[in-house]
């Protein structure tokens, strides 16, 4: 079977950051470790006056179509995953398409266009609509762009805020891919809940506490799933486990809650046995609350047992480099953790073609979404033609107050009685101009 999987990966961030110890710590009287080790966040990037989903999700798209040769005619398909839209009709895919035409010779008028909606597991979502298409044979020899872009933007006050975040991810789906190759096997866990929400609002409604437990518990599902159909998963099986990242801290907790699962009744806990005993089995308590004390020791004890650092140091915390630098960009957080695992590997010079990454997805409301692949022949050079670095390293830092401006300017419904000027200076990228007659968003090419 020919293999189809994700050829090429492009990120771009917003072009401002937020410092999370320096700049907002002192703002909130926190303690800056709070962010730094607490939740595992250092910046956030931000969106300039003239950014938004739709220039970065188009600007991420044109750096992928330049750099591997492509023309509008190549592409088959442009999906947009995201949970910012400003429209309930009109998809982001079309803004970005018009967007890429005014640069290409060429234009996009036989290519089918979408918009994915499933809080952050969208972004997976889309990838998988692309593949399955690609798979039923109905691409016609053409590739499948996936953009994954949001601006993650909380209340002014609401606990979330440390946690945002802006950019984009486009993903180019094809057959014989250079990045990664995807398995069919999957597996899911999914459940009507009200943990995040936005009923026709641009910030969330959020339960934070409460998002945290339905995440592990949507994961549990998804992990118990995907054994079903792919067997039981064994810890070397994996080179590097890319989760969803709201912020690191979470999912330094799903992963120990994963190696438990899937170290039971297997020699690994055996060999942890005689350091912190083995792990409770429900039958051997009287009541759940019993059991579930002696889990939160057990677990408690687990995440300090060298056996369990040296795999989480491998194969988890590798994933959160360029996490830690941008904030939570909900449709592309996964994405971004799988290219962070990547570029651990290109740092490391490991020999990595034919290992597998176990891809872990979620998204609020709620549903997780787990699956296998295989790294290709192709990755390095796709991994070394990112400068995802050279944009971090040149963002504009804010103050406080120009913070303050940044949030009150992607507030769609905010009417400001102020003009806010731009940080950066554009410079051969998409940059939003204005609204149009009936209330479009215009853009244009900055040379
Ligand atoms: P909070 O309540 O302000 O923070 O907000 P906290 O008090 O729970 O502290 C956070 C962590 O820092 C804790 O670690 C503290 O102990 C630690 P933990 O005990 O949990 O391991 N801490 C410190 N550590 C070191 N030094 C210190 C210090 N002080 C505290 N001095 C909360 C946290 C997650 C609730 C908030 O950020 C929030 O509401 N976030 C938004 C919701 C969210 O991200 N949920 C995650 C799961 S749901 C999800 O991932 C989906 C999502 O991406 C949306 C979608 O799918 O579309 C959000």
């Amino acid at each position: 079977m020919t293999a189809v999987g994700i050829d090429a990966i492009e990120i771009r961030s917003g072009k401002l950051k937020l410092d999370l110890p320096n700049t907002f710590a002192p703002q909130k009287g926190d303690d800056p470790e709070k962010y730094t080790k607490g939740l595992g966040l250092t910046n956030s990037s931000f969106p300039d006056v003239y950014e938004d989903i739709v220039t970065m999700g188009a600007n991420a798209a044109k750096r992928l179509m330049d750099r591997k040769g492509l023309e509008p005619d190549d592409i088959g398909r442009i999906d947009v995953a995201t949970e910012s839209a400003f429209d309930h009709s009109k998809p982001v895919s079309t803004y970005i398409a018009g967007c890429l035409e005014k640069v290409y010779d060429g234009d996009f008028v036989h290519a089918n266009k979408g918009e994915r909606k499933f809080a952050c597991v969208a972004g997976t979502q889309a990838v998988d609509d692309a593949y399955n298409w690609i798979r039923a044979g109905r691409n016609r020899g053409r590739a499948a762009i996936v953009v994954a872009t949001d601006t993650a933007l909380y209340a002014r006050g609401d606990p979330g805020e440390a946690t945002q975040g802006a950019g984009a991810v486009a993903m180019l789906i094809d057959e014989e891919p250079s990045l990664v190759e995807l398995s069919n096997d999957q597996g899911y866990g999914s459940k009507d809940e009200t943990d995040f929400l936005k009923p026709n609002q641009q910030f969330p409604s959020v339960d934070g506490k409460r998002s945290m437990q339905v995440y592990l518990s949507r994961m549990r599902e998804a992990l118990e799933d995907y054994e079903s159909v792919a067997g039981d998963i064994e810890l070397d099986d994996f080179a590097y486990a890319p989760f969803h990242t709201p912020f690191p801290g979470m999912v330094r907790k799903a992963a120990l809650l994963a190696y438990r699962h899937v170290i039971r009744d297997t020699e690994y806990e055996d060999d942890l046995a005689g350091e912190i005993g083995r792990q409770p089995r429900e039958h051997e308590y009287d009541d759940r609350e019993a059991y579930e004390a002696a889990i939160r020791e057990y677990m408690d004890e687990l995440k300090t047992t060298e056996q369990y650092r040296t795999w989480y140091d491998d194969a988890v915390e590798p994933t959160l480099g360029l996490s830690r630098e941008v904030g939570n960009w909900y449709t592309s957080s996964v994405h971004v953790a799988r290219v962070s695992a990547l570029r651990d590997a290109l740092e490391r010079d490991r020999d990595f073609v034919g290992e597998t990454l176990l891809v872990a997805s979620y998204g609020s409301g709620a549903q997780a979404e787990i699956h296998a692949e295989t790294v290709r022949a192709g990755w390095r050079s796709e991994i070394d033609a990112l400068d995802i670095d050279d944009q971090l390293e040149s963002r504009y830092d804010l103050t406080w107050e120009e913070y303050e401006d940044v949030h009150d300017i992607h507030e769609y419904d905010k009417d400001l009685d102020r003009e806010i000027e731009e940080f950066t200076a554009p410079e051969g990228e998409f940059v939003f101009t204005g609204w149009g007659r009936m209330n479009e968003r215009k853009y244009e090419y900055v040379e």
